[in-house]
């Protein structure tokens, strides 16, 4: 076990519920193994409470915190500085307490996707990409994509959604949720954002039958962790990227501002995470 001393640098991940949140599991696993006298810890707290626990973590000399449902667009309210990220999707996951007073905020999930997929050899120079989703998850992802200069489909089953969000960008373009299986042709990289294949939720097919056999499939889904979606792709012989890897990834930044020292995503955290998540 870590000594904790006085001097330890505190984080920790506010949300209402916030106990099944794999955060500090994350994190205190990371500062043990880099022997940092740190602590991260859940706060459980409702909306009504977020800023008063916000000014009361700030008087207490946190460095900062995750922010995780349903306060991420209250958090970038509060922000005094934003990065793109977070600018772009209106919402942000991780604040960092400044020493002249100001909360700056940033949204990692996108920026953890694409270190999951890099992480995994992905190949991201070219190519297009079919985005399933779009809602939370779905802003980040294509977000960071169309940074790359990558284009972008969505589908969305609520098409309106898919159209509203493809709106904010040149290279992205929304089709018709029953569409999408025709559109894999020319697609590199496939992404589940939505919540199908949860576990508990329905079951459900996809059908890859028009995919090429270069198309990486990728899932933000991670319990289960092969999901339909993966267990189609490898079935068929694609390349696939599993959602604990962007959960580890989105977790690197702020453990890196907080703590001083960029973590290691290696198989140790990824199999304790997966099996926390089987319990
Ligand atoms: P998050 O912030 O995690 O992305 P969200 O905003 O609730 O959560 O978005 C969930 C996504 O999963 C949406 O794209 C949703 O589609 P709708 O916009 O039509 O609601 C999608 N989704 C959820 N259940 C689905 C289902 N059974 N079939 C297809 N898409 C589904």
């Amino acid at each position: 076990m870590n000594q904790i001393t006085g001097k330890a640098k505190l984080a920790g991940v506010i949300g209402w519920p916030v106990a099944h949140s794999r955060s500090p599991l994350i994190h205190n696993f990371w500062l043990e193994r880099y022997k940092i006298d740190g602590v991260y810890i859940p706060l459980p707290v409702k909306g009504e409470n977020f800023e008063i626990l916000i000014r009361g973590m700030m008087a207490a000399g946190f460095r900062g915190c995750n922010v995780t449902i349903p306060h991420k667009e209250r958090a970038f309210q509060i922000c005094d500085v934003l990065d793109p990220n977070a600018q772009h999707i209106r919402s942000v996951n991780t604040l960092m307490f400044r020493d002249d007073g100001s909360i700056y905020g940033t949204s990692t999930d996108g920026d953890g996707f694409i270190a999951s997929l890099e992480a995994q050899n992905v190949n991201l120079e070219k190519g297009s990409a079919l985005i399933l989703g779009a809602g939370g998850a779905a802003r980040s992802v294509v977000a960071v994509l169309v940074q790359r200069n990558i284009s972008v489909f969505i589908a969305n089953r609520t098409y309106e959604r898919a159209v509203e969000l493809a709106k904010a960008y040149d290279l992205a373009q929304a089709i018709k949720w029953h569409e999408w299986p025709k559109h894999l042709e020319n697609i590199t990289l496939l992404v589940n954002a939505t919540s199908l294949g949860m576990e508990g939720a329905n079951s459900c097919d996809f059908d890859l039958t028009h995919a090429s056999k270069d198309m990486v499939v990728s899932d933000i889904v991670y319990v289960p962790r092969e999901t339909p979606l993966l267990k189609a792709a490898r079935q068929r012989g694609l390349k696939t990227v599993e959602g604990l890897g962007m959960l580890l990834h989105q977790a690197r930044f702020g453990f890196s501002q907080w703590f001083g020292v960029d973590p290691v995503v290696d198989q140790e955290i990824t199999e304790l995470l997966a099996s926390s998540l089987k319990s």
